[in-house]
């Protein structure tokens, strides 16, 4: 596709300037919690999430883009919070994110946990806003459903339960269908949302929504592959967090599993059953230029 980076930064430009909107005023008394907070989700990131959210509400008919804006602040907001939390001494302990120190290094560990629970209260606070503000029936009934699926995939039956997996097979062995719970949850679960909320908000019936999922699920799966791959592959300057966490940690991963050669082969095939399904049910050129993207990045 021609332009498509152009495309993508003006677009991650654009995301950058919604999600702002939506972050506290640093000031008074909360100042240093607002200022960690910001901090988490300022220092960058691929926005991911709330592209894929943005896309798919296209390739659903969506038209009125500003529906999906506090969806979309809403979930990189939670990713946000998750990584600071991943991030903490308790869990994997790293000290560089986005190319900057971890939340809990520039502010301290107690407000690197304030920051996380700050951060994942205000997402609710963004969506339920939005919520209250319907004006009819139809509205307020898709909005609530696109919050109902970003919080569902957010908790224990998603990014919660993956993580917490995580930790606890951490120093232990792991088998290949506990690796699986854990990729779908931890990462795939947001992924999936971004793809069901975008669709939802667009007025989608259910047999697209379920398509929607699988997709999410493929591609969340590819991209922790892709994730662990490149914390081996990778350096500290391009990746902008440590490398070699994993090892570091002593965590179970796609490549200490399965090798590195059927790791690289499966986040092709992944990513490529999930683009035959997202052809399937539109033309959203961007949308399957953004999922191959996510095949060969190298942060
Ligand atoms: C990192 O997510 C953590 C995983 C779920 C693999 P991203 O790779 O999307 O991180 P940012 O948002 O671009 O920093
Ligand atoms: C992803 O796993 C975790 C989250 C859901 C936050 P990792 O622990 O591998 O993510 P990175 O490599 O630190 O970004
Ligand atoms: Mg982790
Ligand atoms: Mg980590
Ligand atoms: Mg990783």
């Amino acid at each position: 596709m021609e332009h498509f980076k152009e495309e993508l930064n003006n677009k991650v430009d654009n995301i950058n300037k919604i999600i702002k909107s939506y972050l506290p005023e640093a000031e008074g008394y909360h100042k240093r919690i607002a200022d960690a907070m910001n901090y988490s989700v300022n220092v960058g990131g691929k926005r991911i999430r709330p592209l894929l959210m943005l896309e798919t509400y296209k390739l659903c008919g969506g038209k009125n883009f500003e529906d999906v804006y506090p969806f979309m602040a809403a979930i990189e907001i939670i990713h946000s919070y998750s990584l600071v939390h991943d991030d903490l001494p308790a869990m994997d302990n790293d000290e560089y994110r986005r190319g900057q120190l971890t939340t809990h290094k520039k502010y301290g560990e107690d407000f690197g946990i304030l920051a996380g629970d700050g951060l994942l209260n205000l997402a609710y606070e963004t969506m339920i806003e939005a919520i209250t503000k319907c004006e009819d029936s139809v509205d307020f009934s898709k909005k609530s459903k696109a919050a109902g699926i970003i919080a569902k995939k957010s908790g224990i039956y998603g990014m919660v339960g993956g993580q917490s997996l995580d930790v606890y097979l951490t120093d232990k062995s792991m088998d290949g269908k506990q690796l699986d719970y854990i990729f779908r949850l931890k990462t795939g679960a947001l992924i999936e949302a971004s793809f069901m909320a975008g669709a939802v908000l667009a007025g989608c019936d259910e047999g697209v929504l379920d398509k929607l999922e699988n997709a999410g699920n493929l591609v969340g799966f590819a991209f922790q592959i892709k994730d662990d791959i490149l914390d081996i592959t990778s350096t500290q300057e391009v990746l902008g967090k440590p490398v070699l966490s994993d090892e570091r940690n002593n965590k179970t991963t796609y490549v200490s599993l399965y090798g590195m050669d059927k790791a690289t082969e499966d986040v092709d095939t992944f990513s490529e059953r999930a683009i035959d399904i997202l052809k399937e049910l539109g033309d959203n050129d961007f949308l399957i230029e953004l999922v191959k993207s996510l095949i060969s990045r190298n942060k």
